[in-house]
């Protein structure tokens, strides 16, 4: 597929058909999601394939017990609406037939080496440069998505689950100082999927010739 039309193609899909992606599929959508650019070329990224049903279960189980604990409502039909609704959009990768879990890692940048006499840590410097890890890491995750297009599945970013990290990062098996960033389902679409209404290019466009 030419590359506008899968761009113009990709919307989140969050309902899939019940139809296993093959392994070498997830393969090339990691492999692509390595190109990505990266801050310094750290590539701060590992990602994890998950297909097993029990684990993934277990993991939607997790996220349940974090919403309900984190979100207590007291009766009022609007705030259990908003509940049920961060519940569903944060668990329904549970009936995905893959998910990759996106897991950050450290980076050093070239300006860490220059930082000794600054009075300035890492993380003052990551702050200032508006955290280019995490940016990387968003680069990865649209490949990720746009190869999922291209290769016929659907997908959906996921950062909903992530109020439940540290028992996610216990299923997963990811320790310190390694994180969990961002979930992906992914899976042939159980019904078609438009393009959300975006802003037209004349909003989001300023050009100072
Ligand atoms: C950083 C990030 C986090 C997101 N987290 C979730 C999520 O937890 N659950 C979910 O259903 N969708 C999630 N989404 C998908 C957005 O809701 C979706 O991209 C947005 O509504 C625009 O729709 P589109 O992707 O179809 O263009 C996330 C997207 C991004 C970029």
């Amino acid at each position: 597929m030419e590359m506008k039309d899968v761009i113009e193609k990709r919307a989140s899909v969050r309902h899939f058909v019940d139809e296993p992606v093959p392994e070498e599929h997830l393969r090339e959508m990691i492999r692509l999601a390595g190109l990505a650019p990266s801050v310094n070329n750290s590539q701060p990224w590992k990602f994890i394939a998950i297909t097993n049903r029990a684990l993934l279960g277990n993991m939607a189980g997790a996220v349940r017990t974090a919403v309900d604990s984190c979100l207590p409502t007291c009766g009022d039909e609007n705030e259990k609406h908003a509940k049920s609704q961060v519940e569903w959009f944060s668990t329904f990768f549970e009936k995905a037939p893959a998910v990759i879990a996106i897991v950050q890692c450290p980076y050093e940048a070239i300006v860490d080496k220059a930082l000794k006499h600054s009075g300035m840590s890492h993380n003052d410097i990551n702050n200032l440069r508006g955290h280019p890890d995490i940016e990387s890491l968003g680069a990865a995750i649209e490949h990720i998505l746009l190869t999922a297009v291209d290769l016929g599945y659907g997908g959906c970013w996921l950062s909903g689950p992530l109020i439940a990290r540290p028992a996610l990062e216990e299923h997963l098996s990811i320790n310190a100082p390694w994180r969990l960033a961002a979930m992906v389902a992914i899976g042939k679409p159980s019904q078609s999927v438009e393009q959300k209404e975006k802003k037209p290019l004349e909003e989001i466009l300023e050009i100072r010739a």
